[in-house]
């Protein structure tokens, strides 16, 4: 069997896939309705976290939230055993969305105020990530000029609202301060967001080093980890995209909802891309490939013999090559790993091969294969731009910004024409 699909399912288009949610749930009666919000976020592919005021523990256990995020639930800043597992810092570092449902009108005062005198208030102080608050209260409270003077504060300072909603509440009255409707606030929080870049896109990534076989125990292969070919997996998830993955032999872990397909020579890699092309959108080919195989693979080990060895090699397919040759293919990006005159080398690759993006980085001591940061010269037909050193990951991330902006650049162009 050439290759073999890992186990993990292809991507979903869940909305908030693996967004960091981290649920702020303040004291109210409507604090019961964050339950099913717990639920609709992880539907909606995030992970949650569950922060509590004291006041909230009133109205809904503890227990509830911890079963329905499948995560500890924090309610205080003086619980040790929580602050060992994760510290608050970590836990407002830890999240990508900050989501408060129900925020009382204390809540709101206080973090509009900058007050850090429980957990909830302080995580707000604390994180870089975008705050949202869906105000929850009697009517009468919310139209209080404190309490919109409140808001109108932290809408200065790009805090979202989301609702109040109107309609009968559970004091009697009638009139603005209901919480809106679980599916409304993660529709809320998925349209504050905005659209991903790649929303809707099939990219297909290959990575890693490939195998050559000599005999049964031997092999030429190549220094490459397949580092920057996950992280650009990875990434491409992350900005929206369906990701298949096909791998040289590598010893990392696939990343979440990418489809991964493990091969080992060129050839088995030539074939496993050729078979999925015509079905991506954008194909990043950010992998080592073998540029030679032994003409014939010895079915025994061979023995010394005393003599010196000529091994015959033929030239492995350019499977770029042969993918820019298809009559419909996938916008193009490559890579050039260079050791000198990365500039002049690299652009010639991008004109001689008719790719739409070439990914150009410097190898040698310390540079490019082993190790887990690098640096970029991003060039297209026109244009450069360049990514300075940074942690692979980081550096994967502004590439598939670039590649998204690129692709819809060339998408345009071709669409009107
Ligand atoms: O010509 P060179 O090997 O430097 O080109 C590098 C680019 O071409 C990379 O994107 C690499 O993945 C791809 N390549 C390929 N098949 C080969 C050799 C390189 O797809 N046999």
């Amino acid at each position: 069997m050439p290759f073999a699909l890992s186990e993990m399912s292809y991507m979903s288009d869940a909305p908030l896939d693996r967004v960091r949610v981290l649920l702020g749930v303040s004291g109210g009666i409507a604090a019961y309705k964050a339950a099913e919000l717990v639920r609709r976020l992880r539907d909606a592919g995030a992970e949650v976290r569950v922060a509590m005021t004291a006041n909230a523990t009133h109205f809904v256990g503890v227990a509830t939230f911890q079963a329905l995020s499948g995560n500890p639930v924090r309610t205080s800043l003086w619980d040790e055993s929580a602050e060992a597992a994760m510290g608050h810092i970590e836990l407002a570092r830890w999240a990508d969305e900050v989501l408060i449902a129900p925020a009382s009108a204390d809540l709101l005062a206080r973090i509009a105020h900058g007050h850090a005198d429980d957990l909830l208030s302080t995580l707000v102080l604390a994180t870089t990530a975008p705050v949202s608050v869906a105000p929850a209260m009697n009517q009468q409270m919310w139209a209080n000029p404190a309490t919109q003077a409140n808001i109108a504060q932290l809408r200065e300072r790009q805090v979202r609202v989301f609702g109040p909603a109107v309609g009968n509440q559970a004091c009697g009255e009638t009139g603005a301060g209901r919480l809106p409707e679980a599916q409304e606030l993660v529709a809320a929080l998925v349209a504050a967001r905005g659209p991903r870049p790649l929303d809707g896109l099939r990219v297909l990534v290959s990575a890693g080093p490939t195998f050559e076989d000599i005999d049964p125990v031997r092999f030429i292969g190549n220094r490459s980890s397949g580092k920057m070919g996950f992280a650009v997996a990875a990434a491409a998830v992350q900005a929206g995209a369906s990701v298949r993955l096909i791998s040289g032999p590598v010893a990392l872990p696939t990343p979440a909802a990418v489809q991964r397909i493990d091969v080992r020579s060129a050839r088995q890699m030539r074939d496993a891309v050729i078979a999925a092309a015509g079905s991506h959108d954008i194909f990043i080919s950010a992998a080592a490939v073998g540029d030679y195989r032994p003409r014939a693979v010895a079915t025994s080990k061979l023995k010394k013999s005393g003599k010196p060895l000529a091994l015959e090699l033929v030239q492995n397919p350019d499977i770029l090559a042969e993918v820019a040759a298809l009559p419909e293919h996938p916008f193009l990006v490559g890579f050039a790993a260079e050791t000198d005159d990365l500039e002049r080398y690299a652009r010639d690759k991008l004109e001689r091969k008719g790719l739409d993006m070439i990914a150009a980085n410097r190898v040698g001591e310390a540079l490019g294969f082993e190790c887990g940061e690098n640096a970029l010269l991003l060039l297209w037909p026109g244009g450069r731009e360049e990514l300075a050193m940074a942690d692979k990951n980081v550096l994967a991330k502004s590439l598939i910004e670039r590649v998204a902006a690129r692709h819809a650049a060339v998408h345009a162009k071709t669409s009107k024409a």
